[in-house]
């Protein structure tokens, strides 16, 4: 079993992606704590380790493959942000550019018939669909609870009983 040379920087790059979305989660968490959305943080911090796992996931998957693995280099993601609603446009957004991505490598693996890596981006396909269902939801809960103090209060309290479990970092 090996991946072709293409199919090993999709990846690679995918790894980069996944790095870089847990960076951006990362920023996104440590604004809402020092805007006073301690909801919102503790989502967004989980969330930020969720990718970490994602990029593990990828890295592994190249090693078992013979392909080694690139560790990126970390950017500075975006820092300022002017409002909750505006964070989880932006994590909407950037939800849809990892789908892009990852649907890019199906195409991949269809026309080199890599049935490998097609089964093992399944789990991120659906990832995907749940992932960018879970910010529009949220993003509608705008609509539906207003945008005052009191409606963003009550959305915080939402993104903290549907904060991802968060990943035990000492265990
Ligand atoms: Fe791993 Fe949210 O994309």
């Amino acid at each position: 079993m090996k991946i072709s040379p293409k199919m090993k920087k999709s990846l690679n790059d995918q790894v980069a992606l996944e790095g870089a979305a847990s960076n951006s989660y990362l920023a996104m968490a440590s604004w809402c704590e020092v805007t006073g959305y301690e909801g919102a943080a503790n989502y967004f911090y989980a969330q930020s380790d969720e990718e970490r796992t994602h990029m593990l996931k990828i890295i592994h998957y190249l090693n078992d493959m013979g392909a080694a693995s690139t560790i990126p280099a970390i950017q500075s993601p975006l820092s300022t942000f002017k409002s909750l609603e505006g964070i989880l446009k932006i994590a909407l957004k950037n939800e849809q550019t990892v789908t892009a991505a990852i649907h890019k490598m199906v195409e991949i693996t269809q026309k080199e018939k890599d049935h490998s890596t097609y089964a093992f981006l399944e789990w991120f396909v659906n990832e995907q669909v749940q992932e960018e269902t879970k910010f529009e939801t949220l993003l509608q809960k705008f609509e539906l609870i207003g945008r005052d103090k009191l409606a963003i209060n009550e959305i915080d309290k939402i993104l903290a009983a549907e904060s991802p479990t968060p990943v035990d970092s000492t265990a």
